[in-house]
Parts: C-alpha cells; sequence; structure tokens
C-alpha cells in the first residue's frame, strides 16, 4: 500500500508511470504495478471520495495513502482485498511512514467513516463526470465533442485493462502453428487481425514458446494494420527489381519496423529506421536482433531532413507521430492524468511540421501512411483534413480514419470483430498523385 501509494504521489508530481514503478524494487515492481494501475484507472472516483470525506487537501503523502485507499477499496465488486483490510493496511502504512505519522489518526477517522457510510459517499460522487468517468473533465468534455455518440463507450473501454496480443511473426510461423504452440504451452489465444493472436491471460514474455528467438512479438491489434497498409499492393518504382525504399519515420521502439520487414521480406525492402531519442532508439536494434532482421537505424529528427536524406525518393513513408497517446489509456492508465489540454495543440503542430517535412520526400505515386495511437480528431481527421486542403498533390486512399478503443471481447471469450480488443488508433493513407 505504501508502495503504490508513493508511486502515485510521484505520479502526481508529474512523473510517467512507468519511471514511478521502475523505482519499485524488482521483486515487489509487478505487484505494485498492478495495484497502482487499478488506482490509476479509479482515482478521479477517489479524489472525489476524499473531497466528501476531508474539505481541506491533506499533505501530498497522507492525500496519495488516502487517495490509494479509496481507489481500491470504493467498490467491494472490483477491490482487490477486503475494503476493511485495506483499510486496516492504510492505516499501519500511515503509522510507519515518518512522512504521514502525523496524520495518522486523520486517515484512520476519514477511512473509518467511509467504512461506515460507503454508500451514501459513493452516491454524493455520482453526479461529478471525472468520479463517474475517471478521466479529466477536459478529456471528457473532448472526446463527447469528437465522437457524440462514442464517448460513453470509449471511456468504459478505457478503464478495462487491454489484453496481450502477439503478433506471429510470418517470415518464421503461421498463426495457425503458433496457436498450436501456444495450445502445447497451455496458453490460449483467439486469432485476430491478419496475423495476431490474443491470449485469454497474459504472461511474461520469456514463457512464450520461441519468443527469444523470434516467432512472435507483442503488439495491440489495431497497431498491427500499420505495415500491411502501406505496403499491400505497392510496387517500387525502380524497373529493375530493386527493394522498395521505405521510411519509417519515428520508429522506436520498433513494433512496426519489424512489422514492415515481416510482411515485405527482407529482400523486397530497403527500409529506414530514424528516432530522435537516441537510448529510445537502442530499443529498434534489440527488437530487430530479436527478430534477426536488418534495417538503416539513425538517430535523427525526421522534421530535419537536410541533416539525413540522401536526396533519393522514398517509394513508402510510415509516419507514426508523437501524440497524445489518448487511444492506449488502457495499457497506461496514467496518460490522462499526466496530459494537459494544451499538449494536444502542442503535438498536432509538431505532427503537422513532420507531415509538412516528409511529405516531399514521397515518390509520385508512393504513400505515406499518417498514423497516431490518439483518439482525439485534432491528432487525426482534422490533421489529415487540413494537410489535404493545403497539398493538392495528396490524395486519400481508402483507409480506416478514427478507430475507437474496444474492451471486454477478450473476456467473454469471443472477439467482438477482426481486431478483437484493441487500442484507439487513426489511420490515413495518403498517396502522391503520379507526374
Ligand atoms: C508513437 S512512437 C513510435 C512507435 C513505433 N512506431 C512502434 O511501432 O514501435 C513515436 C516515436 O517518435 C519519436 N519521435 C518524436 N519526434 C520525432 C522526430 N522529430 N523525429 C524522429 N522521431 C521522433 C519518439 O521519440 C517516439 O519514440
Amino acid at each position: 500500500m505504501q508502495l503504490t501509494a508513493a508511486a502515485l504521489a510521484s505520479i502526481r508530481g508529474g512523473v510517467s508511470g512507468a519511471v514511478a514503478f521502475e523505482a519499485v524494487e524488482p521483486a515487489l515492481r509487478p505487484g505494485v504495478q498492478a495495484l497502482g494501475f487499478q488506482v490509476l484507472r479509479w482515482l478521479g472516483r477517489a479524489e472525489a471520495l476524499r473531497r466528501q470525506l476531508a474539505k481541506r487537501t491533506p499533505p501530498p503523502a497522507a492525500d496519495a495513502l488516502l487517495c490509494t485507499a479509496l481507489a481500491l477499496a470504493w467498490d467491494s465488486a472490483l477491490s482487490p482485498y477486503e475494503p476493511f483490510t485495506l483499510v486496516d493496511q492504510a492505516v499501519e502504512a500511515a503509522k510507519r511512514n515518518p512522512g504521514t505519522r502525523a496524520q495518522a489518526s486523520f486517515v484512520n477517522a476519514c477511512l473509518r467513516r467511509f467504512l461506515r457510510e460507503r454508500e451514501e459517499l459513493v452516491a454524493a460522487t455520482e453526479r461529478e463526470p471525472v468520479a463517474q468517468w475517471n478521466h479529466p473533465r477536459w478529456w471528457i468534455e473532448r472526446l463527447r465533442r469528437d465522437h457524440p455518440r462514442d464517448w460513453q463507450r470509449v471511456l468504459s473501454a478505457d478503464n478495462i485493462q487491454a489484453p496481450m496480443t502477439l503478433r506471429v511473426n510470418t517470415r518464421r510461423s503461421n498463426v495457425a502453428s503458433y496457436q498450436a504452440a501456444l495450445a502445447a504451452a497451455e496458453m490460449q489465444a483467439i486469432p485476430v487481425a491478419a496475423s495476431g493472436l490474443q491470449l485469454l491471460r497474459a504472461r511474461p514474455v520469456q514463457e512464450l514458446p520461441g519468443f527469444v528467438e523470434g516467432e512472435c512479438s507483442v503488439q495491440d491489434a489495431a497497431a498491427q494494420l500499420a505495415a500491411p497498409l502501406l505496403l499491400d499492393g505497392l510496387r517500387s518504382a525502380a524497373t529493375d527489381g530493386a527493394p522498395l525504399r521505405v521510411l519509417d519515420a519515428c520508429a522506436a521502439p520498433g513494433g512496426k519496423t519489424a512489422h514492415l520487414l515481416e510482411v515485405a521480406g527482407p529482400d523486397a525492402i530497403e527500409l529506414m529506421a530514424l528516432e530522435i531519442d537516441a537510448v529510445r532508439s537502442r530499443r529498434i536494434d534489440e527488437t530487430l536482433a530479436r527478430l534477426g532482421m536488418k534495417a538503416k537505424v539513425l538517430v535523427a529528427d525526421a522534421a530535419r531532413p537536410e541533416q539525413w536524406w540522401d536526396g533519393q525518393l522514398f517509394d513508402a513513408i510510415l509516419l507514426d507521430a508523437p501524440c497524445t497517446a489518448s487511444g492506449i489509456v488502457r495499457r497506461h492508465p496514467d496518460v490522462r492524468w499526466l496530459r494537459r489540454e494544451s499538449d494536444t495543440e502542442q503535438l498536432a503542430l509538431q505532427q503537422a511540421m513532420l507531415l509538412a517535412a516528409l511529405w516531399p520526400l514521397v515518390r509520385p505515386g508512393g504513400r505515406l501512411l499518417y498514423c497516431t495511437c490518439s483518439v482525439f480528431r485534432e491528432e487525426g481527421a482534422h490533421q489529415i483534413d487540413a494537410f489535404l486542403a493545403h497539398n493538392t498533390d495528396a490524395g486519400l486512399l481508402p483507409s480506416p480514419g478514427h478507430l475507437l478503443p474496444q474492451s471486454g471481447g477478450i473476456a467473454r471469450g469471443v472477439p467482438d470483430n477482426a481486431l478483437g480488443d484493441h487500442d484507439g488508433f487513426f489511420y490515413a493513407l495518403l498517396e502522391k498523385q503520379p507526374r
């Protein structure tokens, strides 16, 4: 409880969930992270309850402890332990920690009252949208505006843990044989997308058959659309059978880089992968090494081609642009609490700059696939509408557009659609008019 509350206090201070949980000693990390994710999914409710119990905000460490206990205990159907056990643990933690000892009796009084009056207190928070949906108010309003018919479904899906989805490396295996290998290891999985399998129960990657040898990768089903969308039916402009020249402009950790190589086959593609962050770029090398694949990986700013481009046009560019990550909150429940509304505008500007810088590098008749793991229209449909209005040599090929996150199908054992449960994504496939 104490470690989970400390992670929450760090995240509230602006630290990402990944960094906050990384600070926990390895043996305890999985348990602390699992509890922490649950706290982040119900934080809006917990904060509203805390306001009911104490009008003045307590010091940060005591407030984090109170909110952690309330997020875990507010609904006994979702609670990992009996609510009274959680309350006892929180009070013990408050007494033991010098940073909260002075507030231990206050924490005790608040939580005992919560146990006595739980139903009335929860009912009193029911009309607050942030408590009801567990997202910041600006986020709820933006979603309601962007997706008037689906916003509630999206918010509900966001609060359900995402399944573990694999992409079978079709250079080494196929979906049916890999599904059989999983079944032999007592792991049940359902086929999704063109070469994906969704596990009914998540497992550590080391337990997956042939993972170390590169037989599969972990990748969400919606993310698995990128490589086939960009490459299917595309021919190199060269008449001498030369490989396709492809650029993956924002590549780390390399999930889509590897998929491009798997879809095209290593001899049919000459792939350049850019990443602005040198530390993150090492993850592309690791991904490719595990899968036994090669690409030219460069640490570079995709928005400044004059620094890295050799002047030869590309047949295809994948622009998986930096974004708010508002489509992947099922996997990163901290994201909604860390983002500010102004981030969307800044990121949209960055996306527009990347699009403008990379479009001239596409050959006539070539393609650029723009994607983001965001559900906000400013980073998706509106971005592409503005681009098409300013670039008369660009046409939109059939594209999925906004894919909204889908949850719950795997729990029922039946995928709701060809992708099963998946993250929120946006895809627009642009073609440059042939001369
Ligand atoms: C959405 S992630 C890419 C995920 C990746 N395509 C995959 O499937 O594994 C966006 C990446 O773009 C990088 N990035 C941001 N701005 C960039 C720029 N101007 N040039 C190159 N990379 C950039 C970020 O550091 C981040 O690693």
